[in-house]
């Protein structure tokens, strides 16, 4: 990441950011162990630093935007066990920021500005009666305590814009974990046999993703043979996989960060059954559907409804259902959402697409009662022209599958 493409994006979102208003976002806290570091996407954007427990905080006074960044102290007791913490120059470095102050300096920092404030921007501070405040809540309700007249708002709403927007190096990113994650489908689709479990699949995805030098995936994967692939969020992936099995994979490798998310589902047999090829066929075809109608301007509402709407028929012409409204006893989810740094990524559930947004296509149909579950899932991009399927080189015709 370089220190130009960070500057910007502060820069963008700083202008959002009225006279006498303040934005801080914290990074994610250290994981306990055994797991492991994984950084609030918001500071990473903003940042481009992967150290726990540090603020980046944001004023604007008059025409002047202020930033900077705090960052833990090192303790040399605890670097024996820890290794090193980021020093205040590679910090700078890194993020393009200048000021870069030890955390033990934020209070007496930011009390001055706080007096002037009006408004703060903050991650995470949606909340609910019964669960416990995360640090950016507790941080809210400290200032308020002290600070009553300032108001809170969710730093989703000014980032939003930016996030969903990707620059040609985020593209890339995500680029990169479709094509891993393409690799590990590969070579699922190569080696799965009848008789193995689900993790075994699973492994074979998860070799090629380290293999890659990736950290991690973007999110847990869903290997289901058979019934299982009627379960929507199956990800126990624990089950034998019978010999005329239909095996759905909803799976995604993360690379800076950046998420790939792909579904498949293929016959383990390496042939489809005449009706596990009619119920696929029917996903397919919408599939390809959906995606043509990719360009910028249809909303995620219209998207949604014609789906909806070829689902209803595809039920009708495999005898599942008579009446529209049963659709929903085969299809339970939308045909998409945005993609980026979260699988889940920022971004509106009835937003109009714009040229830069990167979304997923996944419609399926799941029969319980027939064991089968079928979902196919691409990553596109929304060009200027119309789109760009991302992950167009991860078969998925029949005629592929069943070779
Ligand atoms: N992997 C979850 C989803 O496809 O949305
Ligand atoms: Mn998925
Ligand atoms: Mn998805």
């Amino acid at each position: 990441m370089n220190t130009q493409m960070l500057k910007k994006r502060r820069e963008k979102l700083a202008k959002q950011l009225k006279k006498d208003e303040m934005l801080f976002v914290f990074a994610a806290s250290e994981p306990s162990y055994p797991h492991y570091f994984l950084q609030n996407n918001n500071f990473l954007y903003l940042t481009g630093l992967q150290i726990p427990n540090a603020v980046l905080v944001l004023g604007k006074s008059k025409d002047k935007h202020l930033y900077k960044i705090f960052i833990e102290r090192g303790i040399p007791e605890r670097e024996v066990w820890e290794g090193k913490k980021m020093s205040l120059a590679e910090a700078k470095q890194k993020s393009g920021i200048e000021k870069v102050l030890y955390l033990d300096e934020f209070e007496r920092n930011v009390d001055l500005r706080l007096n002037f404030t009006k408004k703060c921007y903050l991650n995470n501070i949606q909340t609910s009666l019964n669960s416990p405040l995360n640090k950016e809540q507790s941080f809210v309700r400290q200032i308020r305590d002290r600070f009553p007249k300032i108001l809170f708002d969710d730093l989703s709403e000014i980032i939003l814009p930016l996030r969903t927007i990707k620059e040609k190096w985020e593209i890339k990113q995500i680029q990169k974990a479709i094509d891993i994650t393409g690799k590990g489908i590969k070579q699922i689709y190569k080696k799965a046999k009848a008789g193995m479990m689900e993790f075994e699949l699973e492994a074979m995805l998860n070799y090629e993703v380290t293999k890659a030098g990736l950290k991690h995936l973007g999110f847990k994967s869903i290997i289901a043979a058979g019934k299982n692939a009627a379960t929507l969020h199956y990800e126990s992936n624990n089950s034998k996989i019978g010999k005329d099995d239909l095996v759905l994979l909803d799976v995604g490798a993360s690379c800076n960060n950046y998420s790939a998310d792909i579904s498949r589902t293929f016959p383990v047999s390496g042939k489809f059954t005449v009706r596990q090829k009619a119920v696929y066929e029917e996903v397919l075809n919408i599939q390809k559907e959906m995606i043509k109608m990719i360009k910028p301007g249809i909303g995620f509402p219209e998207l949604n409804k014609k789906t909806v709407e070829l689902i209803t028929e595809s039920l009708k012409r495999l005898n599942l259902i008579k009446e529209d409204k049963e659709y929903k006893k085969y299809y339970m989810h939308s045909i998409g959402h945005h993609l980026g740094m979260d699988t889940h990524d920022i971004g509106k559930r009835d937003s109009v697409l714009e040229v830069g947004n990167v979304i997923t296509i996944e419609p399926g149909i799941y029969i319980p009662e027939e064991g089968i579950g079928v979902r196919i899932e691409d990553d596109i991009l929304v060009t200027k022209d119309g789109y760009k399927n991302l992950s167009e080189s991860i078969p998925k015709e029949i005629e592929e599958l069943e070779r």
